[in-house]
């Protein structure tokens, strides 16, 4: 197991030592009291008291994590996770058609069940490719909108992999793949509402006056998962239409907050509710593949697929719907120029393989993390997000270090790099390549602030990396 940092420690922090009377006094203070929370902050049910909660600091640190699609939508893996909804409730000819031609009549959606069998799911396996792209939490999908869960959910009889199907604890064995042999966090995804849940279309009925649904179902059962398999992340979708007193959604939080056993480290979304998106929660996602391209004040993150046009496997898809590697380090750079992390999804198959396809886009995010991830990991933004001479040149920074970084997507056919952003001073600021390491030769422009670089002359073996580059500028303003 690779080491990780105790929560809430910032790190580079000194050691901070005590002379022996204040040392005592301090073990004084840490001694228990009649105090039942122990001095922590406690969260009232409140959109007021739970916004207030400051999101634990591994998740800004940790920059890139992988979102994962897999249900019995991966059966049929045709359109999109959306199957369901789209064959049955809005009878997208594409979608009827596909079922008259490949599956007998009479044939149902919960027929798909028991062909969602897993055969080749190693967790191991996943664990070691998620290990290699540079990603520090991954997110399951441990219920999508079908309803059917990745692990044996007591409340959801007959309509879980452990019942039916794999007849394994998904959940289970992906968090111990992940958390015995990664150093990435753990999360879940869980959709509140289901398409076609019984009671679901009954409280929808009553406008969401009873609240049958969460109360027998929702709510017992994530309960059930945060207590049973501990997710760092709680990456909750799909309110249905209802607001977030339907679904208790701030009780459920305070609990989370403050008597969960992940209390401390647990970070969860904004969607929580009809409403609550982009404005309540924990960090926000706005909308799918979120990517404003400025900065925001609050900390956000950008959801977004390899497959643009699904975020379950497809096996229609063809290999323009893929995004480039090129493509997804720029969607990196920009997000996490403004503040954002990048939670890139792949879509496995039924049977529990990773395509090739999301297999290569993981190993090769990996690779250029491997020698640009000290512009990413663990920095913040810039007083300027992109710079304003040059296009697509992005920064990030860590002022404690003195250091900006400047991440450029081309190579200038020049080979020199202007950026109008940074003001430099002879004698002190000092330009390296990632990745090449040896200082570059720069001047400040004439015109304006900012300076020209001279970047290396490689050829391509020598490039460190094809995708994208990041010089870091030691002591510029
Ligand atoms: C799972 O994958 C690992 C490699 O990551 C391998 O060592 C192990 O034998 C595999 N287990 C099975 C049951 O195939
Ligand atoms: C909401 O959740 C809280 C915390 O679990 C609980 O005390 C409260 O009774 C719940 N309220 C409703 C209306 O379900
Ligand atoms: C910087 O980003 C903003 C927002 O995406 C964009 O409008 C602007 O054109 C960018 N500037 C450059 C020089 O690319």
């Amino acid at each position: 197991m690779l080491p990780r940092e105790l929560p809430g420690l910032a790190l580079r922090r000194p050691p901070l030592v005590l002379p022996p009377p204040l040392l005592l006094l301090l073990l004084l203070l840490l001694l228990p009291t009649q105090c039942p929370a122990g001095g922590a902050a406690r969260f009232e049910p409140t959109w007021e008291s739970l916004d207030r909660r400051q999101l634990p600091a591994w998740f800004d640190q940790a920059k890139f994590g992988i979102f994962i699609h897999w249900g019995v939508f991966s059966v049929p893996s045709f359109g999109s996770e959306w199957f369901w909804w789209y064959w049955q409730k809005e009878k997208i000819q594409k979608f009827v058609d596909f079922m008259e031609n490949n599956y007998p009549p009479g044939f149902k959606y919960e027929d798909f069940g028991p062909l969602f069998t897993a055969k080749f799911f190693n967790a191991s396996q996943w664990a070691d490719i998620f290990q290699a792209s540079g990603a520090k939490y991954v997110v399951l999908t441990s219920k999508h909108h079908e309803g059917f869960t990745l692990w044996g959910s007591e409340y959801s009889w007959n309509w879980n992999a452990v019942d039916l199907g794999p007849v394994r604890d998904i959940v289970k064995e992906l968090e111990v793949a992940v958390r015995t042999s990664t150093d990435l966090r753990f999360g879940l995804y869980y959709s509140l509402f289901e398409w076609f849940h019984p009671l679901f279309l009954d409280d929808q009925s009553s406008s969401f006056q009873k609240r049958q649904f969460p109360v027998s179902k929702m709510l017992p059962e994530l309960y059930e998962l945060v207590t049973k398999y501990r997710p760092e992340v709680l990456w909750s979708d799909g309110d249905g239409g209802a607001p977030d007193c339907y679904w208790n959604s701030t009780g459920f939080l305070a609990w989370l907050y403050n008597e969960s056993p992940v209390r401390d480290t647990v970070v969860t979304n904004d969607r929580w509710g009809a409403g609550s998106i982009c404005k309540h929660g924990g960090y926000y996602t706005c909308s799918d593949r979120y990517n404003p391209g400025h900065l925001l004040a609050h900390k956000w993150e950008n959801c977004m697929t390899i497959d643009k046009f699904s975020w379950g496997y497809r096996r229609n898809a063809g290999i323009s719907d893929y995004l480039t590697i090129e493509e997804l380090v720029k969607q990196l750079v920009q997000t996490v120029s403004c503040g954002g992390n990048l939670l890139m999804n792949i879509g496995p198959t039924q049977d529990g393989t990773i395509p090739p396809i999301f297999e290569e886009r993981l190993r090769q995010m990996g690779t250029w993390l491997k020698v640009n991830g000290e512009a990413v990991y663990e920095t913040i933004p810039w007083r300027s997000q992109n710079d304003t001479v040059t296009p697509d040149v992005w920064y990030t920074s860590k002022p404690e270090e003195n250091l900006v970084y400047a991440m450029f997507l081309k190579w200038p056919t020049t080979g020199q790099l202007i950026l109008g952003q940074p003001k430099a001073t002879l004698g002190s600021t000092e330009v390296k390549l990632l990745g090449h390491g040896q200082p570059l030769h720069w001047t400040t422009l004439k015109v304006q602030n900012g300076i020209t670089v001279e970047l290396p002359h490689l050829t391509s073996h020598q490039m460190p990396c094809k995708w994208g580059w990041a010089l870091a500028l030691t002591n510029v303003m």
